[in-house]
């Protein structure tokens, strides 16, 4: 199979914000690599229908063809336009997307992503979507996940922030009434593990563990292990169950590429969240393994795969 010597070069990567660490990263990786990176933000995109079965794209009002293979980097803040262009970026047909659009939106909220892999049969914190924030609903909630301490959370927080530890109903429904004008939906969760300020992120790519570390939080009255909160990382050699684990659930969310993090428990490693833009410098700093190069190179082979079933299926 051939592929122009154009279009072999190129490599989509879609985000929210161009000037992101991460997106400047996986830029400069590709370029080492010998690519050429369109960084493609959703605010500079128009899309348009129009019969028959016609799915156009302008990007900063110029008509656009998409790169043959397009990583989705939306973080879980990212806007619902931004999924649905990523949508319309599906339907043309023309790319191979890595991090469908559904399943990043999945992944994007926490209470779904504790959704789809309790219903798959994975152990999952005990978590329950606030809905009333009345005293007597509440206490119910609250006894739901098995009492004080529990994790008050932002379904679509990151970076730590948005992740509350409640102790009492004073400091719940405090909280609670803060947030409610934002009618940003909130969990409540179990608190779990057996480690305290320590998590594990296993990045995956391709559908394999490819880096893993433990992070551990440099505060003593911090909870949340986020390196962008102070946490440091530190390499982690995972079990081959817990590499089992990782795959299992990057296969259930259909997730090729994703950061997923786990906390300790007696039960073993149970999630917490999976994250579809997740940080790649500090796993590179704590693992040594070069992280945004596996994630281009797996971008390639995708996109030959794709180019070869297209070619395959306009020959028949
Ligand atoms: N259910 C929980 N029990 C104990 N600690 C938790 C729980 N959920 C989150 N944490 C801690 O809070 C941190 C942030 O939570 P997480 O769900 O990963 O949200 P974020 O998207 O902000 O990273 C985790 O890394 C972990 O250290
Ligand atoms: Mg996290």
């Amino acid at each position: 199979m051939k592929i122009k010597q154009t279009e072999a070069k190129r490599i989509g990567i879609y985000t929210i914000n161009t000037q992101m660490k991460v997106i400047k990263r996986l830029k400069k990786e590709s370029e080492r690599m010998g690519l050429k990176p369109e960084i493609i933000n959703y605010s500079d995109v128009h899309i348009a229908v129009s019969s028959p079965r016609k799915f156009s794209i302008y990007l900063k009002n110029e008509k656009y063809s998409l790169p043959s293979v397009i990583l989705n980097r939306l973080p879980a803040i990212a806007p619902g336009l931004s999924l649905m262009i990523l949508s319309h970026f599906e339907r043309t047909r023309r790319s191979v997307i890595i991090n469908r659009a559904f399943r990043a939106s999945v992944a994007r909220d926490k209470f779904r992503t504790m959704q789809v892999l309790a219903s798959k049969g994975f152990e999952v914190p005990n978590t329950v979507l606030i809905g009333s924030s009345k005293e007597r609903d509440l206490k119910w909630v609250v006894k739901a996940v098995g009492g004080f301490p529990a994790i008050l959370k932002l379904t679509r927080g990151s970076l730590g922030m948005g992740v509350v530890k409640v102790e009492n109903f004073a400091t719940l429904r405090s909280v609670l009434d803060l947030v409610k004008r934002t009618r940003k939906p909130m969990i409540l969760q179990q608190f779990i593990g057996i480690e305290p300020g320590v998590d594990y992120r296993f990045y995956v790519v391709g559908y394999k563990v490819v880096a893993t570390m433990k992070r551990s939080t440099r505060k003593k009255d911090e909870f949340r292990a986020n390196l962008a909160l102070g946490g440091k990382g530190t390499k982690y050699i995972p079990t081959k169950d817990e590499v089992k684990l990782a795959i299992a659930l990057a296969n259930t969310l259909r997730l090729p590429i994703c950061g997923i993090d786990f906390i300790r428990t007696e039960k073993g490693m149970m999630p917490i969240e999976v994250n579809v833009n997740a940080m790649i410098g500090g796993i590179e700093k704590a693992t040594g393994v070069n992280v945004a190069r596996k994630i281009i190179e797996y971008c390639i082979t995708e996109r030959e795969k794709f180019l070869g079933k297209k070619i395959r299926r306009n020959s028949q």
